[in-house]
């Protein structure tokens, strides 16, 4: 396990410290805006400059004085609309809200990295941008930040995720797809509603619905090719109100997830096609409302290998991962600029979002480090051309 040096100790209580509170009060996606508050107190207690943007919550930190590269680390600060079970004693004081992603986790380890790096602003051969980044729980923060032309002119971004998955010490990624691109869906089936003792007169929605269920459970099977991998999940289905009716609406709501875009576009199309043959064999109307989120987080090769380097380099175990559906905004970025996605353990033992979520402190003032590490490494690599 990691040792703190004792002059760094009292940083690390304050990080720790930090992310309690932050803990206590969570907001949701754009709603950060007491939660802004408090970063930018800490930031401005440090005299760390604050890029003036329009944006309504989250922020973007910049350190360094020299002409030169410059990197960008990421986190992000929004919560969930879980109710904490955890029983931790900082457990949320605002009801039905979480941080059950652990976003209170990174933006405590970019905290930290911000202030350690002002500490070495003068020797610093370029500039680092610590985004704050507001709503990735709903995928948005990271495009509206992106249109603030925050992440202009650099030239690599790193972003950590904790993975409860993983034990504290050790992180990992991979080149390629790290996480999954995802869609959300939701199917509006329209029948006649009739006697359930005369359905001849209707026609019944949750029979049609039925049929949807099974032909789109079979796009994974029977479309998707077996290299690789994609996931239809229907979450949701609402119909009728009582024994002896048949409704007249179905509902569904579900989600795919897909690692790269070639299948990402299949999926919707043949779930296009195949809800208009079911609707035609049917005579219903079956409208379809496709919501894309997040693609991908790409990683790019060689500064996957650099991440993983410098994560042994501080004292991680350093992996290669596999990838995993969930989804990251963090993928939008990449679209704009190479940048290495890292899962970083948490410990667990409770997955991401769930009420009984919670992180390992031990691990957060090494991550503090780590991203110090992976901004410093690659801003000297970057001045001399060796990167
Ligand atoms: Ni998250």
């Amino acid at each position: 396990m990691f040792t703190i040096p004792a002059p760094f100790q009292p940083l690390a209580a304050f990080l720790q410290d930090f992310r309690h509170e932050m803990h206590r009060f969570p907001e949701l996606s754009n709603q950060e805006f007491a939660t802004t508050a408090r970063i930018r107190a800490v930031l401005e207690q440090h005299q760390i400059r604050i890029l003036d943007l329009p944006l309504a919550t989250g922020l973007v930190a910049e350190i360094g004085e020299q002409a030169g590269p410059l990197v960008v680390l990421r986190s992000d600060i929004d919560a969930l609309p879980i109710e904490e079970k955890s029983g931790v004693d900082y457990t949320s004081e605002h009801a039905g809200v979480m941080h059950a992603c652990g976003h209170d986790f990174h933006t405590s380890a970019a905290l930290g990295a911000a202030i350690m790096l002002k500490q070495q602003e003068a020797t610093l051969p370029g500039r680092v941008r610590i985004l704050f980044q507001a709503a990735e729980e709903t995928g948005h923060g990271a495009p509206a930040l992106l249109a603030t032309g925050a992440l202009d002119g650099a030239t690599v971004i790193f972003g950590i995720h904790n993975d409860p998955g993983l034990p504290v010490g050790v992180l990992g990624s991979k080149a390629g797809a790290l996480t999954a691109g995802v869609d959300r869906f939701t199917i509006t089936i329209s029948g006649t509603g009739s006697h359930a003792a005369r359905p001849h007169e209707g026609n019944d929605p949750i029979v049609i619905a039925g049929q949807v269920i099974a032909a789109l459970q079979t796009l994974i099977a029977r479309n998707v090719p077996s290299n690789q991998n994609a996931v239809v999940s229907i979450t949701q289905i609402h119909s009728g109100s009582t024994w002896n009716v048949i409704p007249d609406s179905a509902w569904l709501g579900g989600t795919v997830r897909s690692f790269d875009q070639q299948t990402r576009e299949l999926i919707e199309r043949r779930f296009r096609q195949v809800l208009q043959g079911i609707g035609a064999a049917f005579t219903s109307d079956i409208s379809l409302d496709w919501q894309p989120g997040p693609p991908s987080v790409v990683n790019d090769a060689a500064w996957v290998d650099f991440a993983l380097e410098q994560g042994a380099a501080v004292g991680f175990e350093a992996r290669r991962v596999e990838a995993s559906p969930i989804g990251e905004d963090f993928a939008f970025y990449q679209q704009q600029l190479p940048g290495a996605f890292i899962m970083v353990g948490s410990g667990g033992p409770f997955a991401l979002h769930h009420p009984q979520f919670r992180v390992d402190d031990r691990a957060l003032f090494p991550t503090a480090r780590y991203f110090v590490q992976l901004a410093t490494e690659a801003l000297s690599r970057l001045s001399k051309g060796d990167a």
